[in-house]
């Protein structure tokens, strides 16, 4: 594996890849929790995410959304398509919970009436804000036709994850998605799904007794926070 470093984040290396259009990426042990304050070592979860995000994106491959995956290369690290991130977190949610709950005052757990999308400046340094479409076109973040698409991928994401998690007992609450641009065949960019989709990125709960079975476990202190995730990777390859 190339060993050169391109970007640490707080829970993924990104290497270069064996050529100039795609890179590595791995997965590390570190749970971290508001913007980096809170932060622990868990022996085994870059396995499981890497499982679960895998599975996930193999999934939605199928069914027509396009990702960066590549291919698998062992248990903690993929080889995925070279993208220019798009600087927003697109968030879905389709049951309150998290800060939704707490910006609105909404009872975690309150069905909503429509499934919602927010955008967040992918930004660290600020705490990730959140951010309204023309505040990202204002910026020059994203265009005002890439925004709908990013919604439109999202939508189509949560209908295909909706699908799959049902037949798994698992509610899905709410997940988060990031996108790249990458040069289209004919010319031009095309947008596709990256990142990864794992318990650290999504809220997942039981369906039979809403047990919490996501990164709120370290959050807020719960528990054990991996077996949550194994629940979720067996129930998925079982699915
Ligand atoms: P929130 O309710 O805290 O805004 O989180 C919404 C979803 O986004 C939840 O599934 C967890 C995920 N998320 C991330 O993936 N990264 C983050 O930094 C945050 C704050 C949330
Ligand atoms: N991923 C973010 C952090 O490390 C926040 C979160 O997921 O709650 O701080």
């Amino acid at each position: 594996m190339s060993d050169k470093i391109l970007y640490e984040g707080k829970s993924k290396i990104v290497y270069q890849g064996p050529d100039s259009e795609s890179y590595i990426i791995r997965y590390k042990d570190t749970a971290t929790a508001f913007n980096g304050e809170k932060k622990e070592d868990l022996s085994g979860k870059g396995k499981l995410n890497a499982a679960i995000s895998n599975l996930i994106f193999e999934y939605l491959m199928k069914n027509g959304i396009e990702t960066h995956l590549i291919k698998v290369i062992d248990d903690t690290s993929v080889l995925v398509k070279k993208t220019e991130i798009i600087m927003v977190e697109v968030i879905v949610r389709n049951v309150a919970a998290g800060s939704f709950s707490k910006k609105y005052g909404i009872a975690e757990g309150t069905a909503l009436k429509n499934t919602v999308v927010e955008f967040s400046l992918k930004s660290d340094e600020l705490g990730d804000p959140m951010i309204n479409e023309s505040q990202i076109t204002a910026i020059g973040i994203a265009a005002a036709d890439e925004l709908s698409l990013l919604t439109k991928l999202a939508l189509r994401t949560n209908e295909l994850l909706s699908a799959l998690f049902i037949k798994t007992g698992i509610k899905l609450i709410d997940f988060k998605l990031e996108f790249g641009r990458c040069d289209a065949p004919g010319g031009g960019k095309r947008i596709i799904l990256c990142d990864e989709i794992s318990p650290d990125s999504c809220r997942f709960w039981d369906a039979a007794t809403n047990k919490k079975l996501d990164k709120d476990v370290f959050r807020r202190d719960l528990g054990d926070v991996l077996e949550g995730y194994r629940e979720v990777l067996g129930r998925l390859q079982n699915a």
